[in-house]
């Protein structure tokens, strides 16, 4: 069996699924991690099909704070990663950033307009699709790819570093602003504030529902604020044409 540059046993092309936590760096490898949180979404993707009604928008908001900050710092730490270090990088990243760009604008839909049931469900089944395939891609492509070219050391700063940027990154969909880097790290904090603002109202709303109409109001004047950021000049740095939304 080839070995890997620090000793581990060539692990090419072997999904993240089918390799145990030691294989894939220990506890703080960024792969360790990346599939922590996939297991996650499995589940709470079984439950919101499952789901119906008050029930299914909770699953639903459960979603969204797992994987926009999960998605944010794969675009803004490992990704530019990928592209230095993997000859197909650029390639495998804009597939993924692609999947991460409709999972905002499906999401936008939900939240934003007034779906009929039958609209609804289809975009409903193909978020729950689209989040599927972007799971795989990862799991089986681009992070195993990833793999061989790092040591394990590296992908545990990695894994450091996804991990604080995870932490601090925006917890709703924001289709406009730049999948890439530097973009997307320009809009980051402004971002972030807004969105854990938005949070906060939503919360408050649900323990003390008399104040639920005004805490509407305000979670819609950050959400309008937010979509300002997101066209400020500069956030959109970065992007290709592939995830560009134009005038929205
Ligand atoms: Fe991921
Ligand atoms: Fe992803």
């Amino acid at each position: 069996m080839k070995r890997h540059v620090d000793g581990r046993a060539d692990l090419r092309g072997i999904s993240l699924a089918d390799q145990d936590e030691a294989q894939l760096g220990g506890p703080v490898s960024v792969l360790v991690r990346q599939k922590r949180e996939h297991v996650k979404l499995d589940r709470l993707l079984d439950e919101l099909q499952q789901a119906s009604g008050a029930d299914q928008d909770r699953v639903l908001i459960r979603i969204y704070r797992l994987v926009f900050p999960h998605a944010f710092a794969e675009e803004s730490v490992l990704w530019p990663v990928i592209r230095r270090v993997l000859p197909d990088g650029e390639a495998l990243t804009r597939q993924v950033e692609e999947e991460h760009q409709e999972v905002n604008e499906l999401v936008t839909r939900l939240d934003g307009e007034h779906l009929d049931p039958s609209e609804r469900r289809r975009v409903l089944d193909r978020l729950v699709e689209v989040l599927r395939e972007d799971v795989r891609d990862e799991e089986d492509a681009l992070l195993p790819s990833l793999q061989q070219r790092l040591s394990t050391r590296r992908l545990q700063e990695l894994g450091i570093a996804w991990e604080l940027v995870r932490r601090t990154a925006p917890t709703r969909a924001h289709p406009v602003v730049a999948r890439r880097p530097p973009g997307n790290a320009l809009a980051a904090l402004p971002l972030t504030v807004l969105d854990n603002l938005r949070d906060l109202c939503e919360v408050t709303a649900h323990r003390s529902p008399r104040a639920a109409p005004a805490l509407e109001t305000v979670s819609h004047t950050l959400a309008q604020a937010a979509g300002r950021v997101e066209r400020l000049r500069g956030m959109r740095r970065g992007e290709r044409s592939q995830t560009r939304i134009e005038n929205r």
